[in-house]
């Protein structure tokens, strides 16, 4: 017998039933919709909707269900439709028929808002404490790889010499806008939509502040009707992991290029590299490769998402039941790439002979050498010109800046001097770029410092939500 079936005179097709049902993935907030139904049943018996006695064999009976269905021994059932009947259910046969009264002064609609409200919460949680073990794994090179000097690249074509702690430091950033993203994005998922019923409120005189304390939320939905049909913070959260994947997927593309042998920047540890079924010298990067792949399904349950709600009426529509799938798979993604990623940067073994000598055998100090007419008073566009054409006389004779004669610059320019050799070494070069947020060692140190700060401030804020605060 279905929980609704009184207005019913047939049973349900068979294939409707299996059309209908959300519980193959719905199980998966079995420990959200208890707690949110104990703490529904606790403010009933409060409230004098139940009596204490009704309220407190409810809850006990509710803790027994829990436990059948941690250890295995409960059963979900396809008829049950999803994980709200399902449990009502087995509640139900734990306590007779007065577990037929939990649903009073409530309706599915804003109980599966709130399990959803308290399931993002959890995995939020769970992602920030991700991204900080990513954040203190690239921390960790950085902080050995302050001295480490690589070639900068825009359009991937060598640039200007940069610390390889520097170009850590930028992902360390990215990643903190992350942080940033997901800890903002809290106060609209720590709200909660208990107690708007199906779409009106409820005739019964309910505390929805008493249950929104229990559950550990900040404040509730203001008004019933968006409390039920409001997804906005599941965008939210699809769009904030859809960031964070492209990070990922950047960070990812840069340690399968500066693992090939083209570039040899890094040395991927073989626990976290895989081998072909037919060239024996193969060592594939299949971990970034895949994390650079996944990106895509994530994007794609963000715009599934997006889609599905776009011309929905208010308020609850069943079309509704479509965005579990799509965050279920984001978080597994996502933790799966977070973590891996973290354990992939911190094992690999960094050749800081190979970057060196790439910064030193091009042209990247080249912007220098234009610096240093326009520090002996000729225009930037000049300079500029100048420095083009002595690039070029390089490039025919095969030499770089610093191969070049006394002479060969004096012909250029009578400006260029003697000194002009220490001020196109690499290392001056790194040096000279001093400005705030720049490659020079001391803005380096105190980025480094700065976010190491950060990562701390943010591990305080995560074992305030840890702890339920
Ligand atoms: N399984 C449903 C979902 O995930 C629960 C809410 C159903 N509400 C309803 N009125 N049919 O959206």
């Amino acid at each position: 017998m279905k929980l609704w079936g009184g207005r019913f005179s047939k049973p349900t097709d068979r294939w409707v039933e299996e059309f209908n049902a959300s519980i193959p993935f719905d199980k998966e907030l079995f420990e959200e919709d208890i707690q949110g139904s104990i703490a529904h049943a606790d403010m009933l018996g409060k409230c004098g909707i139940l009596t204490p006695e009704e309220a407190e064999t409810i809850i006990s009976g509710l803790h027994t269900v829990r436990e059948k269905i941690r250890s295995g021994v409960a059963k979900f059932r396809i008829e049950h439709e999803d994980i709200h009947m399902n449990i009502e259910k087995l509640l139900t046969e734990e306590i007779g028929p007065l577990g037929g009264k939990l649903h009073t002064a409530r309706s599915r609609n804003d109980q599966v808002a709130v399990d959803m409200h308290l399931y993002v919460r959890k995995v939020t949680v769970e992602i920030v404490r991700l991204l900080l073990d990513l954040q203190d794994a690239l921390l960790e090179q950085a902080e050995a790889h302050v001295d480490t000097v690589l070639p900068g690249y825009t359009h991937l074509q060598r640039a200007q010499p940069v610390r390889f702690a520097h170009h850590l430091l930028a992902y360390v950033s990215m990643f903190e806008r992350d942080i940033e993203r997901l800890t903002d994005s809290w106060k609209r998922v720590n709200t909660c939509p208990l107690g708007a019923g199906a779409i009106a409120g409820t005739t019964f005189p309910i505390d929805r502040r008493m249950t929104a304390r229990a559950l550990g939320f900040e404040r509730i939905y203001d008004n019933s009707m968006d409390a039920v049909s409001d997804r906005d913070y599941l965008v939210e959260f699809l769009s904030i992991a859809s960031l964070v994947m492209v990070h990922l997927s950047r960070l990812s593309e840069e340690l399968i290029l500066w693992s090939a042998e083209e570039f040899g920047y890094v040395t991927l540890d073989d626990a976290y590299c895989t081998g072909s079924s037919m060239m024996p010298q193969k060592k594939n990067p299949d971990i970034p490769e895949l994390v650079r792949g996944k990106t895509g399904r994530v994007f794609g349950h963000l715009t599934a998402l997006l889609t599905t709600l776009k011309a929905l009426p208010l308020t609850y529509n069943k079309d509704m039941q479509e965005d579990k799938e799509g965050v279920f798979d984001t978080v597994r993604t996502l933790t799966g790439c977070l973590s891996l990623t973290a354990s992939l940067v911190r094992t690999m073994k960094v050749n800081a002979d190979v970057m060196r000598k790439n910064a030193e055998s091009g042209f990247a100090n080249a912007t220098d050498l234009a610096d240093y007419l326009v520090r002996r008073g000729l225009p930037f566009r000049q300079a500029h010109e100048i420095t083009g054409k002595l690039v070029l006389h390089a490039i025919r004779q095969g030499k770089v800046l610093t191969e070049l004669t006394p002479g060969e610059f004096r012909e250029h320019s009578p400006l260029i001097g003697e000194d002009v050799y220490d001020a196109l070494s690499v290392d001056k070069v790194v040096e000279a770029r001093d400005s705030e947020g720049g490659t020079s060692r001391k803005q380096v140190l105190a980025t480094l410092a700065a976010k190491r700060e950060q990562l701390e401030k943010n591990r305080e804020w995560l074992a305030m939500r840890a702890s339920g605060a």
